[in-house]
């Protein structure tokens, strides 16, 4: 995710600060950095795609001698990561450089504006350019005034950080849903989109709150609201470490990161929602024609993203009516598979760097396929090489155990099923309606099931020493077991092992014996009775079962020794929230363990090799 950092000070290091805090940040993930410095009363602005060493190999034979500038870390959302698209950005003259977290809404509009009304010609594709002409344009000496007047034209969600070599002594900056903090130094002070990039330097900072102004000088920090009145803010003093701090006071960017999964099911739908709540697929190109040519979707994906397709493949089967196969990358690229021009390739990849998934897909595009990638890396190789990309906002995943990347995977594809359906008219107006009133309601009920963390962490407590671990389910709850034990397995070492209940039968059932644990996920109505018949077979060979349901399917609770309950649900949608208490179980069993939870052994967070 970007990351801002500024400094006013009196030493002339501002430029060895500022990238100390860019460092700082790094655990974040980005993709390029920049940095603006007032140096001799001009203002220099350097800026780098990929790793803050590139940006420090250009600038460490300049003296760039500075008091005060402003640093950016670039995660891209709108252009790829280049060096014209990393932040800051200036003005026409070079007067005043923007660095900017967030997102522009109605940026298409203001640049059309800019490019008309004011004759602009700008330099790059990113939002954050429209904001510096917009400050550009009203500024008149005052840099906070041209702020301002800049801010009441802007919509989105951002902070901002702006300085300007006219106005020299001071960085302007605002917060509007987007984290921003002042940091109180001595002779010196601070602006942050995070506390850890600046906790090597202060312990005392204000928490900026959402539509408030902050004007940092090396003497003063001045909090506005709105109407500009002044604000009285109380010191907030911190307490954490700079580790704990990285992770927002979580023990594991593990836990921090199965805790942000509202937010990032939030955004991904949001993101894909019209003004009229209509979806909309924002230069994703699939016409009805397109639809009813394909006679076949390959998904495409390794581990966690494979996981995600198969319940994907039950969400796009059920409303496009369309042949789905999901496969591992690594089989299909080697397997001569059928793919022609009729065929549509979904790949899935948190990372988009997948070697075996680039692969596959290069595979299929040499065959006619047309691709479409589900990615959350921005200008990532498998977005890169795709017809299209449906970017997913988990926001950076550093965790090798993938969890929010997996939700807002699974949020894509529903999605995609959806606007196929409507589109193809496969389904109908009052579905679609209904089944988006259900989408939106998701964030919620997935902040109700974190609820059950602690009554998670105690179950964990009774299992940790367990050798072997079963998941079974049927239909959507299937791909929902495999993924929940991926997830143990990974982190924790338990040798654990998911299966089709209706499977069982056929072999697996010889392993269950008395006190083998056995995870069974009930939670599709139309399957109930059957996952029900499943589990008393477990129960009849001596397994201990812990049972997983809706709130109101009680009856699992005569045959399982154990339940947890997730939030009432449509039956297709309940994958999104019955991986969250797995995903918590498996976090603290691992923790009871004594796992290295965050980097587990022989694996990596992206596999490159293949
Ligand atoms: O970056 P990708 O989504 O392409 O990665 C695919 C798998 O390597 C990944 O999902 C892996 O299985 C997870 N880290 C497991 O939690």
């Amino acid at each position: 995710m970007c990351g801002i950092v500024g400094y006013a000070g009196q030493s002339g290091n501002a430029k060895e600060i500022i990238i100390d805090g860019l460092k700082r940040l790094e655990y974040r993930g980005y993709d390029s950095s920049g940095i603006a410095l007032i140096s001799n009363g001009k203002l220099e602005v350097r800026k780098r795609a990929g790793r803050i060493a590139n940006l420090e190999e250009m600038i460490k034979d300049e003296s760039l001698n500075s008091k005060m500038g402003i640093g950016h870390t670039r995660w891209a959302t709108h252009g790829a990561p280049s060096d014209i698209n990393s932040h800051p950005h200036t003005n026409k003259d070079g007067s005043i450089a923007v660095v900017h977290n967030g997102i522009l809404e109605n940026y298409v509009e203001l640049r059309q504006w800019l490019i008309e009304e004011h004759g602009i010609e700008f330099r790059s594709e990113v939002d954050t350019e429209v904001i510096v002409h917009l400050i550009s344009i009203y500024y008149d000496g005052n840099l906070e005034d041209a702020v301002f007047k800049a801010l009441q034209r802007m919509r989105g969600a951002y902070a901002i950080a702006a300085v300007c070599q006219d106005d020299p002594e001071k960085i302007v900056a605002f917060r509007r849903n987007a984290p921003l903090i002042a940091g109180i130094g001595r002779g010196c002070n601070f602006i942050a989109s995070d506390i850890p990039a600046i906790l090597r330097y202060v312990k005392e900072i204000y928490l900026i709150e959402n539509n408030e102004m902050v004007i940092v000088t090396k003497d003063d920090i001045k909090i506005y609201d709105i109407d500009r009145n002044e604000v009285h803010r109380d010191i907030f003093h911190v307490t954490w470490d700079a580790e704990s701090a990285e992770k927002n006071g979580y023990k594991h960017f593990m836990l921090k990161e199965i805790h942000e999964q509202p937010k990032g099911l939030y955004e991904t739908l949001r993101r894909r929602i019209d003004d009229n709540g209509m979806i909309n697929l924002d230069g994703i190109c699939l016409t009805k024609e397109q639809l009813e040519n394909f006679n076949r979707i390959y998904i495409v994906a390794c581990g966690t993203a494979y996981h995600a397709g198969l319940v994907g493949k039950f969400a796009i089967e059920k409303m496009a009516q369309i042949a789905v196969e999901v496969e591992v990358a690594s089989e299909f690229r080697y397997r001569d598979p059928f793919v022609d021009d009729k065929t549509l390739f979904i790949a899935i990849s948190q990372s988009g760097e997948t070697s075996d998934t680039l692969e596959a897909l290069r595979e299929a595009k040499r065959k006619g396929a047309r691709i479409i990638s589900v990615v959350n890396v921005v200008g990532s190789s498998v977005a890169r090489e795709s017809d299209d990309v449906f970017y997913t906002w988990a926001g950076p995943e550093i965790a090798v155990a993938s969890t929010k990347a997996y939700t807002t995977q699974l949020m894509s594809m529903y999605i995609i099923a959806l606007y196929m359906g409507i589109t193809k008219g496969t389904i109908d107006k009052e579905y679609y309606e209904s089944f988006m009133e259900d989408l939106k309601e998701i964030p919620d009920k997935a902040k109700k099931v974190l609820q059950l963390e602690s009554m998670l962490a105690s179950l964990a407590r009774d299992l940790y020493k367990n050798e072997q671990i079963f998941f079974i389910g049927r239909g959507p709850d299937a791909g929902v077991s495999y993924e929940g034990s991926l997830k143990l397995k990974e982190i924790s070492y338990i040798n654990s092992f998911a299966i089709a209940a209706g499977e069982l039968k056929h072999g697996t059932i010889a392993l269950i014996e008395k006190d083998i644990v056995v995870i069974a996920l009930a939670t599709q109505d139309k399957l109930y009775e059957k996952m029900l018949s499943n589990i008393q077979e477990v129960k009849a060979r001596g397994a201990y079962v812990i049972g997983m349901a809706t709130e109101n399917n009680k009856e699992i609770e005569m045959q399982a020794d154990k339940v947890i309950y997730i939030p009432e649900c449509r039956d297709e949608l309940t994958p999104l929230l019955s991986v969250i208490p797995l995903q918590l179980l498996a976090y603290y069993i691992a923790k009871e363990r004594g796992c290295d939870i965050d980097k587990p052994k022989n694996l990596a967070k992206s596999v490159t090799v293949e």
